[in-house]
């Protein structure tokens, strides 16, 4: 290779800013054609993909025979040429090899531009990464969760890492994954916003962003056992409060990956004007007025329950906007939401859910500050009261009314991407029945 200083390493988003300069990219070979005197190379380099043309007067018979018979799908190379404007070319620009080098000629690849199963590519996801849609999903969350960091900074809160190893449970006991903890045992977490409470108390606003777990044991399209969530937790905020700061927070970080993201969306064919439209406000309905709905759709439905999947979907594919439904039965809710004082037997809470068949993405609520109701509650949920004393704290020095709110990063992925499944919305998906590789 060439150690002409004169030539710059670019990164191939970047091509626009150097038309005519001659520049060196270092990447793999996605796609290759070979017709006469030409040979075309589609390469990428994590940050893009381009077309490279190689002529064969421009280079050395030996270059030349590498690119149009030797280099195999995903072999590793360095490449210079010049840039030239095309406009055929997704970026606008290609370039006019000059010379190529194999890094590594790759071994037979396993996964050809072909339809595999998804089962396949699940097992083959260290390699999978690299497809262009697969590609294309990582930078969105990316954008998406930059944009996440990047509101919750601009609007004063501060970032607090919640612990994984926890002692007991916050969301239920069904789905609790348990760990040898020394000669005693202890829980992954499901949610770290009990110890967001705690923090919101010596910070007022505060959010924290990572990975829980459940071991749930539903094998759905919408279930990951690790998944990631942002959980904001806001001091002296009521449950009307935190829904205004879900759905501005949600309309902010899609408008970010609409702005940022559009070749991505595009290579997902995403109807990108169905995010444009999703800005605040959004709609709200009464848990017994989407319950109300549901029978009037013929559909089968107890009061008092959490809605389903399909109840989900059957509210989501009426709106084109998300949809809070808010103030469900306490007693198919956790044990830590406030009652609404007017119906007692209603939750302060709120499920944000996304449109196109999508279904949850936000859970949240007011948090009760009453100590003997939590208690009663911590009770009927068979919680060990002596591990929420540390919580119960909260309510005896300085008590204020408080709520927050927890999104599934993967959730709210496969609705902006409008993939059918969230397995593909995290790099490495965790399933009951994967954990390979
Ligand atoms: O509704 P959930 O269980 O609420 C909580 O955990 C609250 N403690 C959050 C809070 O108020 N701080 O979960 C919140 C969100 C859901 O709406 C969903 O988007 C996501 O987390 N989620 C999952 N995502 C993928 N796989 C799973 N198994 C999920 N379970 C919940
Ligand atoms: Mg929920």
């Amino acid at each position: 290779m060439s150690d002409d200083l004169s030539i710059l390493d670019i990164l191939i988003k970047d091509l626009p800013k150097y038309e005519a300069k001659t520049v060196r990219i270092k990447g793999w070979l996605y796609n290759r054609r070979h017709k006469g005197k030409l040979a075309f190379l589609v390469i990428r380099d994590g940050s893009q993909m381009c077309q490279a043309t190689v002529f064969k007067g421009d280079v050395t018979e030996e270059v030349f025979d590498l690119c149009a018979t030797k280099l195999t799908q995903e072999s590793s190379l360095i490449v210079e040429g010049v840039v030239r404007a095309d406009a055929r070319a997704p970026l606008g620009f290609e370039i006019s090899v000059k010379n190529v080098v194999a890094v590594q000629i790759a071994q037979e690849y396993p996964i050809q531009p072909k339809e595999h199963g998804v089962d396949f590519l699940m097992t083959k996801r260290h390699l999978w990464l690299r497809s262009s849609k697969q590609w294309a999903m990582m930078q969105i969350r990316n954008e998406f969760l930059k944009a996440t960091r990047d509101f919750f900074y601009d609007n004063d809160f501060t970032c607090i890492d919640a612990p994984i190893f926890t002692p007991s449970a916050c969301e239920g006991t069904t789905n609790l994954f348990e760990v040898k903890y020394f000669e005693d045992k202890a829980y992954l977490s499901q949610s770290g916003q009990l110890y967001m409470e705690a923090a919101a108390m010596a910070m007022g606003k505060v959010y924290c962003l990572g990975p829980t777990f459940r071991s749930e044991k539903s094998k759905t399209r919408r279930h990951l056992t690790e998944f990631w969530m942002i959980e904001p937790e806001v001091a002296y905020a009521t449950l009307d409060d935190i829904m205004k700061l879900a759905e501005n927070y949600v309309s902010y970080a899609v408008g970010r990956v609409v702005e940022k993201c559009r070749p991505h969306l595009e290579i997902l064919e995403r109807d990108i004007t169905k995010l444009e439209n999703i800005k605040a406000p959004f709609y709200r309905l009464s848990y017994d007025d989407a319950v109300k709905f549901l029978k009037d759709k013929g559909m089968p439905f107890e009061y008092g329950a959490d809605l389903g999947a399909p109840d989900e979907t059957a509210i989501s594919e009426a709106y084109d906007k998300p949809v809070f439904i808010h103030r469900y039965p306490t007693s198919c809710k956790a044990f830590y939401m406030a009652p609404d004082p007017e119906q007692p037997h209603l939750a302060l809470c709120a499920d944000l859910i996304a449109p196109e068949g999508y279904g949850e993405i936000v859970g949240g609520s007011q948090r009760s500050d009453d100590i003997d109701y939590l208690l009663k509650r911590i009770a009927e949920h068979k919680l060990p009261a002596e591990l929420f004393d540390w919580y119960l704290d909260l309510r005896k020095y300085g008590s204020v009314p408080h709520s927050g709110f927890g999104l599934g990063i993967e959730r709210t992925l496969s609705w902006i991407c409008k993939v059918p499944h969230v397995r593909e919305c995290i790099p490495f998906p965790r399933l009951m029945e994967r954990i390979y590789p």
